[in-house]
């Protein structure tokens, strides 16, 4: 008997139709404070959220996961949280590589990372280049990323090819920017999300979310899970998306 399920619900492209997805952790403070714990219990707690929704952003199929850990403008908060904060980093990579690496995911760094402590920097490669095979989905952590400072390191990649001889400035268009981002070989950005109330950009891919679709909750990002990631989703897929057109 021939089947009776339409071919496109025989595809395996998620329903919810998201390819990528990026997210501004914010509320790691506010979530300690309620508790009356140190801000590192909250960024630890932030942690154990990046496991939760990088779990369930496979099980949702989506193609990439880009989580903003450490913006180029957190350098201003005291050196003891930085230094927290690299901490945490330095032992996830530790800790979850192998889980990842196991799972098929592809870790990405976007950002200028490569300022950072040269064994972080040194570990962060090693954990690239170990998934780079991979044909799982991508988890990129911004780190060391501010959108601004990614354009400007992108203007100046191509303009020294541009000195160099080896294209014309006519050749500068979205495509050729789009190429010389950190994000060039990751899918356009479909779902910008941030947590805590905060309805700003804060310097994070604003180059990508041109045509993203933005979502804002109230949650505190030590609170974020799989249902909530499911729930911007089905946001997401109720967004009637034109791109310009009508
Ligand atoms: C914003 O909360 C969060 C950050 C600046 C850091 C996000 C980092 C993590 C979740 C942990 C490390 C990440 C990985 C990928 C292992 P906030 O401290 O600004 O919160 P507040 O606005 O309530 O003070």
């Amino acid at each position: 008997m021939a089947s009776q399920v339409k071919p496109d619900l025989l595809s395996s492209a998620p329903a919810h139709g998201a390819r990528h997805v990026a997210i501004i952790m914010d509320g790691n403070g506010r979530w300690a404070k309620k508790r009356f714990l140190p801000r590192i219990a909250g960024h630890r707690a932030g942690v154990e959220a990046v496991r939760r929704v990088s779990r369930a952003a496979r099980e949702l199929k989506l193609e990439c996961l880009t989580l903003y850990a450490f913006s180029s403008e957190n350098w201003k908060r005291p050196a003891s949280e930085v230094a927290d904060l690299m901490g945490l980093l330095r032992h996830f990579i530790q800790s979850d590589i192998d889980e990842l690496h196991a799972n098929g995911v592809r870790l990405r760094i976007i950002g200028n990372y490569r300022v950072l402590e040269p064994s972080l920097v040194e570990m962060i490669d090693g954990a690239m280049a170990r998934t780079a095979g991979n044909t799982g989905p991508v988890i990129a952590i911004a780190l060391n990323y501010g959108a601004q400072d990614e354009m400007v390191r992108a203007a100046r990649r191509l303009a020294q090819r541009a000195v160099a001889g080896e294209i014309a400035a006519e050749d500068i268009g979205v495509e050729a920017i789009d190429e010389a981002l950190d994000t060039a070989d990751l899918p356009p950005l479909d779902l910008l999300i941030r947590t805590s109330g905060e309805h700003r950009l804060s310097n994070f891919m604003l180059w990508q979310a041109a045509y993203a679709e933005l979502y804002f909750t109230d949650m505190l990002w030590p609170d974020f899970d799989a249902h909530a990631l499911g729930q911007a989703l089905d946001a997401f897929r109720m967004r009637d998306r034109r791109f310009g057109g009508l």
